[in-house]
């Protein structure tokens, strides 16, 4: 067992609804899977206009942000929390750069993606963003606490 970052770190990550009219749901779940985090939340939700925006708040302002918030409202979303070390920044680096084009192959955006607008993941950029993140879109009651089976053998 290692000692240092927490195995417990959590972070907000959500398949938006490109990736779910796509089929990519189970692609992108085993990708986290099989890499060793623990799935802990999870939903299926078309969010509403303020949780879109609320979501973004800190792009508002910003030229890409009435485009954003409605693609994040136009359908399904597979909201998830994903449990393990450093899985902030991992699962960032899982996913890509949010330019597709400029993602390499081996990450979501780079197998998967080709438009800045349809760059269908989400992950939580930081340890403050993760933690507001989750409060937003998920009640305390609905994440799991519970030890994995398999746990031992990836840490
Ligand atoms: S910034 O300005 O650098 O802070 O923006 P960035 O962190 O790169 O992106 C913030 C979110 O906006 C999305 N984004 C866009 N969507 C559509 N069109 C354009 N041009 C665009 N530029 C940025 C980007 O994917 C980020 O959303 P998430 O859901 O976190 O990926």
């Amino acid at each position: 067992f290692a000692a240092g970052p927490s195995t417990k770190e959590r972070s907000f990550i959500a398949i938006k609804p490109d990736g779910v009219h796509r089929g990519m749901i189970s692609n992108i779940i085993s990708r986290f899977e099989q890499k060793g985090y623990k799935l802990v939340g999870i939903k299926v939700i078309v969010p509403g206009m303020d949780l879109a925006k609320a979501h973004y708040a800190e792009h508002e302002g910003k030229p890409f942000f009435n485009k954003l918030t409605s693609f994040l409202t136009s359908g399904p979303v597979v909201a998830m929390v994903w449990e393990g070390k450093e899985v902030i920044k991992y699962g960032r680096t899982m996913i890509g750069a949010t330019n597709p084009l400029a993602s390499a192959p081996g990450t979501i955006r780079g197998d998967f993606c080709v438009d800045m607008g349809r760059n269908m993941i989400h992950g939580s950029d930081g340890p403050e963003s993760a933690q507001r993140e989750i409060a937003l879109w998920f009640q305390p009651s609905e994440i799991a606490e519970y030890e994995s089976a398999t746990q031992s053998w990836v840490y």
